[in-house]
């Protein structure tokens, strides 16, 4: 399987300055390059989206008068020549400065059967196929040309876990059903309880004072007959926004969440997707920001990440979610829901979520562990076995030689079959830069987080067939949020993310030319 070549990676020696990070690898320093179009988030101009999915990662249905659940702000700013720029998008005094919205309000109101205003999208009565051709309209309005690789925008990502059994919204493993049977229960308040949010936008402006900066803010409920307003009251609530870090010119995007007792299970990320191609959890060609996709064992993430509020004693916060797709035979994915898989792995840096992967609870674990040096560790050599780092891991509901004991992940939460490996604050993986104990970058420990999340990812088992070639771990989605699990009570998070980089070493390019990214 894929760890023989783990003994070999890499000695790490991180140096990393502002823009540029350095490696050792086999005694060669390597420059990394950025695999994102905004590196470090400083660009001057706004490129954000916003995509709400229901429980299977589609939409079901519109709410009427919203339009299809796929919003953009994608805002440029041009100063006079004679203002200083200051870098990071800021300027002195923007009296100067003018703005250009490159999505306007029409854009962000079309619904399933609306005409596209340009040639060349398709316009849909499905909501479902009509979003995914909205997603890609707006990724060409946003789209910045930068050669050879062009990219289109930040992805913010809101997901509603009710999931009413009653329908056939969505299907079983990948598989269209005509009724649903299964003992698994989800919340669901009544007949509708799927539905999409309502989203209200403030375009891109001017901010700041003697530094200029653009700033502008998404926030929603799922609550339809809220009046929402200034005032959130029990309503369940989203809002992202974005201004610039005046020191350091980099975006802080920050984020709120809160449920409610109709929408107890909410999930609210920042993702960085595929500019083409599927990503993560979603089986349409979409649009994002990873304009190279990053590669297990080579590259890493930088961000910094600061939470005020942690939602609650079940908000699975993710330092980082990464999704990707291939086949339980190690091929990549090619749109067949029936054999795609999508695989996620996360660490949950929430200090209350405990090991369900216990000595006494196999289930719950992978069949092994990899050391960081490469070892193998059964689940059940009980002594040595690191249970405490991990969560929960559930096999794929397609996979046909599963090792006993084992749980399959929920058949209905994606398009198709999912693998998930959920894994805790560990010393095993602070070797990579990761948390190592509980409360590590929780409330109140604001840090600038840099991980190598290439290394991490290699040494996670995933399933696959016996004696099939080991699937190449590209990575189409790197995520940071919450998802606030089923809460009994109303729960808010509130975060902020700003600095965010992935970035790949440049020899992997030059190796690795042939590919096709
Ligand atoms: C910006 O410059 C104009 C003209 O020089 C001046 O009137 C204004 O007060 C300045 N604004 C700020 C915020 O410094
Ligand atoms: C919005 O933009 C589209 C295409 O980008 C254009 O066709 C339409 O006229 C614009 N609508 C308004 C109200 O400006
Ligand atoms: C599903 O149908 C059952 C039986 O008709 C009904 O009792 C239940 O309330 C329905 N559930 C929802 C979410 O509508
Ligand atoms: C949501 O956004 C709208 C539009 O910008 C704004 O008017 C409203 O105050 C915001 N609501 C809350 C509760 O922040
Ligand atoms: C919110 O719910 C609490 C507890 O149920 C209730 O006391 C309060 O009046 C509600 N607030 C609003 C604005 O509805
Ligand atoms: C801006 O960045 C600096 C350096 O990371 C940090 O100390 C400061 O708190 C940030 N400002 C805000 C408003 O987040
Ligand atoms: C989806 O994207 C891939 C990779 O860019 C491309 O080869 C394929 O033609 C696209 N499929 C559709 C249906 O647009
Ligand atoms: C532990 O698991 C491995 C792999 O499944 C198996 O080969 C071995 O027999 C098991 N050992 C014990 C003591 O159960």
């Amino acid at each position: 399987m894929g760890f023989s070549c783990l003994v070999l990676v890499f000695v790490v020696q991180q140096l990393f300055g502002q823009s540029s990070a350095y490696l050792l690898i086999h005694g060669e320093p390597t420059n990394y390059v950025s695999a994102v179009g905004d590196p470090g988030m400083t660009n001057p101009n706004v490129r954000v989206a916003l995509e709400a999915w229901n429980f299977c990662n589609e939409v079901g249905f519109e709410v009427p008068n919203v339009g299809s659940p796929r919003w953009a702000d994608c805002t440029d700013l041009y100063c006079s020549s004679d203002f200083v720029y200051l870098g990071g998008g800021l300027v002195n005094n923007g009296s100067q400065c003018r703005v250009l919205h490159k999505v306007n309000e029409t854009d962000n109101r079309l619904g399933a059967g609306d005409k596209f205003p340009i040639m060349g999208f398709e316009s849909y009565a499905d909501p479902d196929l009509f979003a995914k051709e909205k997603e890609l309209y707006l990724g060409s309005l946003c789209e910045v040309q930068e050669s050879p690789n062009p990219w289109q925008f930040w992805m913010i990502m809101v997901k509603n876990g009710n999931f009413d059994k009653n329908t056939t919204l969505c299907p079983e493993n990948g598989q269209k059903v005509s009724k649903i049977v299964t003992d698994r229960n989800f919340p669901c308040f009544g007949e509708g309880c799927m539905n999409q949010p309502v989203v209200y936008h403030k375009y891109s402006m001017l901010g700041g004072n003697q530094k200029v900066y653009l700033t502008g803010e998404f926030n929603g409920t799922y609550d339809l007959d809220a009046n929402l307003g200034e005032n959130v009251g029990n309503n369940s609530f989203f809002s992202v926004s974005w201004k610039k870090n005046t020191s350091t010119g980099s975006w802080i995007f920050s984020h709120r969440l809160t449920t409610s007792t109709k929408y107890p299970w909410l999930m609210l990320y920042l993702r960085a997707d595929a500019t083409e191609g599927f990503n993560g959890g979603y089986h349409y060609n979409g649009s994002g920001m990873l304009k190279k996709l990053p590669e297990s064992p080579n590259f890493m993430v930088r961000l910094t990440l600061d939470i005020k509020l942690g939602g609650g004693p079940n908000s699975q916060f993710y330092l980082l979610d990464i999704g990707s797709c291939w086949k339980n035979n190690g091929e990549p994915c090619d749109g067949d829901v029936l054999t795609d898989v999508t695989r996620y792995s996360e660490m949950i840096i929430n200090p209350e979520t405990t090991s369900w992967c216990r000595p006494d609870n196999l289930v719950s674990c992978p069949p092994y562990h990899i050391s960081p040096t490469g070892e193998i560790i059964y689940r059940n050599e009980t002594d040595r076995f690191p249970y405490s780092a991990y969560h929960l891991y559930c096999s794929p509901g397609n996979a046909k030689y599963l090792e006993k004991p084992y749980d399959i992940c929920d058949p209905y939460s994606n398009p198709q079959s999912q693998e998930l490996v959920q894994i805790l604050p560990h010393p095993e993986w602070a070797v990579h830069g990761y948390p190592e104990k509980k409360g590590d970058g929780w409330i109140g420990d604001r840090r600038t987080w840099e991980l190598d999340v290439g290394a991490l990812s290699s040494r996670l088992y995933f399933y696959q067939d016996p004696g099939t070639k080991p699937a190449r771990r590209i990575w189409s989605s790197i995520n940071i949020g919450t998802e606030i699990y089923v809460s009994r009570t109303r729960e808010t998070a509130e975060w902020s993310v700003s600095d965010f980089d992935v970035l790949l070493p440049e020899f992997t390019h030059k190796a690795d030319s042939s590919s096709s990214y």
